[in-house]
């Protein structure tokens, strides 16, 4: 059995320059499939309330629900890190809070880490939750559970002063004990800049190809959706490919042409007598028996 993606494994690949790779994964069977390609990490994202509940933003998703998908993740994973997201309000309100619910995350969900959006605002919880033994991903750029503060899903870190708090946040996480940063629709070469200045790895998404690792959403690169965000690659079209099997299915079934004998068990030499014995039980005739006296 290949040997499990560790804190020291992302680490030793900054320091090699070897890239990571991160997906998301909501369930058993893809969670099986993107362990199986290879894929180093396998977030449990708050993506989830998009992409799989089909609402418009992440808030409304839960600790339930996380739990819920990170359970079925980390059953399927062998190699890949089990990283699951913290929801809006599961750590925003107390660093105990923040502690108690990644505990849960770990303890019951499976998870090997957490995720947490925000920088200096959440050090002092990233602080508490890493000296409680547990591993914490940052996530800084366009955090989706700040959709409202921002107005809407833009890129983050354009000006001046927005690049260097994006380095101070950075610098901040880093220093709380954060493993990594995911950092998300932020300028290339702002990216850039930040991962060259810090010791542990950044993540990408959208934000260019000086970042130490990439990250997608499993439905965006293997074209679940018709449309998908402008920063994935679509990979695969597996929403043509479930719309084409499913019309045919259905045509198949209208026409009759499903199913066919091999689809279902069969009696065999066995069928006149069962069938009989059937009949015979709803006090029907059945061929052999005689006709009735008058
Ligand atoms: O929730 C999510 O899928 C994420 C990725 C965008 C990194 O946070």
């Amino acid at each position: 059995m290949a040997k499990r993606v560790t804190i020291r494994f992302l680490l030793d690949a900054k320091a090699n320059g070897e890239r990571i790779t991160l997906v998301t994964a909501y369930d058993y069977p893809t969670a099986l499939a993107c362990d199986e390609a290879g894929a180093d990490v396998l977030l449990i994202g708050d993506s989830l309330g998009m992409v799989v509940q089909g609402q418009d933003t992440t808030l409304p998703v839960t600790l339930e629900h996380i739990l819920y998908h990170t359970r079925m993740v980390a059953r399927a994973a062998k190699r890949a890190m089990v990283l699951a997201d913290m929801p809006f309000l599961s750590y925003q309100v107390s660093p105990e809070e923040a502690v108690r619910n990644a505990g849960r995350l770990l303890a019951e969900g499976g998870a090997q880490a957490v995720k947490l959006e925000g920088g200096r605002a959440v050090a002092t919880t990233v602080r508490r939750m890493v000296d409680s033994g547990i591993p914490v991903m940052g996530h800084l750029g366009l955090t989706p559970q700040s959709v409202h503060a921002f107005g809407g899903y833009r890129v983050q870190g354009r000006t001046r002063e927005a690049a260097a708090a994006l380095l101070l946040d950075s610098l901040a996480l880093e220093e709380a004990g954060a493993f990594a940063i995911v950092l998300e629709l932020v300028p290339a070469e702002v990216a850039e800049e930040v991962s060259k200045r810090l010791r542990i790895p950044t993540i990408g998404i959208g934000s260019g190809e000086g970042c130490d690792g990439q990250a997608q959403v499993l439905p965006d690169m293997i074209g679940l959706y018709e449309s998908g965000p402008r920063h994935a690659r679509r990979y695969a079209e597996v929403g043509k490919a479930i719309r084409d099997a499913v019309a045919a299915y259905c045509g198949d079934v209208r026409t009759m042409a499903f199913p066919g004998p091999e689809n279902a068990p069969s009696l065999g030499s066995e069928s006149a007598e069962v069938l009989a014995a059937m009949r015979q039980a709803v006090g029907e005739a059945t061929q052999n028996d005689e006709p009735d006296q008058v």
